[in-house]
């Protein structure tokens, strides 16, 4: 459902759960960076309980190829022993892991009480039209994709806008979305899919 009565949740394009995903696509194997890092994180799970690290590894599959492949779903399942179905579930369930290509930004307007109420919905029709894209779609250029996601935890701040799961902005008023978009397309920033906030934005 949505809040704004005119803007469809088409957020199922990214996170709908097809079992078929896990067979399909090319074969994925981590950089060996990436593969010393699981290992690293690996190291803080008992043998017996390396499923756990099935989020991190996921992480790892979409930073290293901007979204969660299928080839990667199965490479996981292998490291983890786990069947390839089990990775589908949790990479399915979970909002942040996106399988599709999406853009180089990932803008995420929180659509939740408190910041429907606080006015998101016209920061998402700004950010529509600023980037002449719509919900759920990601601009030709590939720079940009535009998403609604549920409450990002910072209601009292609301309306909030996470960018890459790692950029965040609050208290975002209409007027601010130019400049907001205007300073992400000038960014020198790589795309950033760490799950963590660990940077705080004005
Ligand atoms: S409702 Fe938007 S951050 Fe909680």
């Amino acid at each position: 459902m949505s809040f704004h009565p005119l803007m469809a949740y088409d957020r199922a394009r990214f996170q709908k759960s097809e079992r078929k995903i896990a067979d399909e696509g090319p074969p994925f194997v981590f950089t060996p960076e990436r593969r010393a890092k699981l290992d690293d994180i690996l190291t803080k799970y008992p043998p017996d309980k390396k499923r756990s690290a099935v989020l991190a590894a996921l992480y790892l599959v979409q930073e290293q190829v901007g979204y969660v492949t299928a080839g990667g779903m199965r490479h996981v399942a292998g490291i983890l022993d786990l069947a390839p179905a089990e990775v589908e579930d949790v990479a399915t369930y979970y909002v942040m892991f996106f399988k599709e290509p999406v853009g180089k930004h990932v803008v995420q307007v929180c659509r939740t009480l408190s910041c429907a109420l606080m006015g998101a919905e016209r920061v998402t029709e700004t950010l529509s039209e600023k980037l002449g894209i719509k919900v759920g779609e990601t601009d030709a250029s590939g720079t940009f994709t535009l998403l609604e996601f549920e409450c990002l935890g910072a209601c009292d701040r609301a309306p909030v806008i996470m960018v890459n799961n790692a950029q965040w902005y609050e208290c975002v008023r209409p007027e601010d979305v130019g400049r907001l978009v205007d300073d992400l397309t000038a960014s020198k920033r790589d795309p950033a899919f760490s799950g963590c906030h660990l940077k705080v934005e004005a």
